[in-house]
């Protein structure tokens, strides 16, 4: 009762921001995504009657508190699916920071989902899987197909609707993305918390809502299209309406700092100068930049030279989530060709 998995995080290009149900986790609106070849979380999953309580590990480091407990409450649904009451052993590794914002749960959660199911001998299919790891995180649901993939809001109150589902494969446009690092500092407050008082509080939330289907609509042609000037129009727009809402909440959410807002005046000048460039950012201070292959030795080079970015991450589209062989290494199970 043991089994290994390996996903890849994502980067909303069209942002999840509110839920229509919480303990359900069913968001609010769709979103739209790409995911990141390069970083990867690789989990671990066993089931056995000697252990004697649920234990995590995430990067050698054991969890505890809410942590755990939230863990803990994701595979109480995978031990009910499967009827079975044996404690869990759980051992993740990112092989990227885990700075905030970086995207480390969607990772994280797709892994456990594909890793929980196999070690309890459950064999969901690609959808299935994207609703369980959605309930444990709802970005998470978007690493379950991988490449470029669109999350169903869905309708039903069961949530059995709302999950993620690819609309071109990793390899139909050559992205790439470099995930700019512009502090090593303390965590900002999680996305969870934080889009639940955007919600309560900001007056822009509606508005924030009801502008998600259209964003939806244009970037998934403009990724057909492989027009990067649409995409980045409407990512951007959409990065910028997410902010908005959450600055305008009561107390304000400011996910920036000074370099953050750096980058963003210096993504904009590229674009000026004739870069094909442009900027998303999530719960977090980090800038991710995106643009076509051809682009990012002089876009690498522009952001290398800026005071304080000393880190930047390159990563490419990927694919699913994949269960391998602990031995070998061997793919044993793709949801996705
Ligand atoms: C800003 O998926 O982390 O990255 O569903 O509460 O776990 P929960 O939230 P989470 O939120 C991600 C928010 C975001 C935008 C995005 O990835 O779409």
């Amino acid at each position: 009762m043991k089994a290994t998995a390996i996903a890849h995080p994502n980067i909303a290009l069209v942002k999840y921001w509110g839920k229509r149900h919480v303990d359900l986790n069913l968001p609010a609106a769709g979103s739209l995504s790409i995911a990141l070849e390069g970083m990867s979380t690789r989990t671990t999953v066993e089931f056995a009657s000697r252990f004697d309580q649920d234990m995590a590990f995430i990067n050698d480091k054991i969890q505890t508190g809410p942590r755990l407990e939230r863990l803990t409450r994701f595979v109480d649904r995978l031990r009910s699916l499967a009827q079975v009451d044996q404690r869990v052993h759980v051992r993740s590794v990112n092989d990227f920071p885990t700075a905030g914002g970086l995207a480390s749960s969607a990772s994280g959660c797709a892994a456990l989902a594909a890793a929980g199911c196999a070690a309890l001998g459950l064999e969901p299919t690609r959808d299935q899987l994207s609703v369980l790891a959605r309930l444990g995180s709802a970005s998470a649901a978007r690493s379950v197909p991988g490449g470029y993939a669109e999350m169903l809001p869905g309708e039903q109150e069961d949530g059995t609707d709302s999950f993620a589902v690819p609309f071109a494969s990793h390899s139909h446009w050559d992205l790439r993305c470099m995930i700019v690092l512009t502090t090593h500092g303390e965590k900002p407050l999680g996305s969870t918390e934080a889009m639940l008082r955007t919600a309560d509080t900001s007056p822009y939330y509606d508005a924030w809502v009801q502008s998600v289907p259209r964003d939806i609509e244009v970037a998934r042609q403009a990724i057909l299209d492989r027009d990067l000037a649409a995409l980045g129009e409407v990512a951007e727009h959409s990065c910028l309406k997410f902010h908005a809402s959450a600055i305008a909440a009561k107390p304000g959410i400011l996910y920036w700092n000074g370099l953050t807002v750096q980058l963003i005046h210096h993504v904009r000048r590229m674009r000026a100068d004739g870069l094909p460039v442009f900027f998303t950012i999530d719960a977090g201070p980090h800038v991710k930049v995106f643009c076509e292959a051809p682009a990012l030795a002089a876009v690498r080079a522009v952001i290398k030279s800026l005071p304080g970015v000393d880190e930047i991450i390159v990563a490419r589209p990927g694919g699913g989530v994949v269960l391998v062989d602990e031995d070998t290494g061997r793919t044993r199970r793709a949801w996705i060709s």
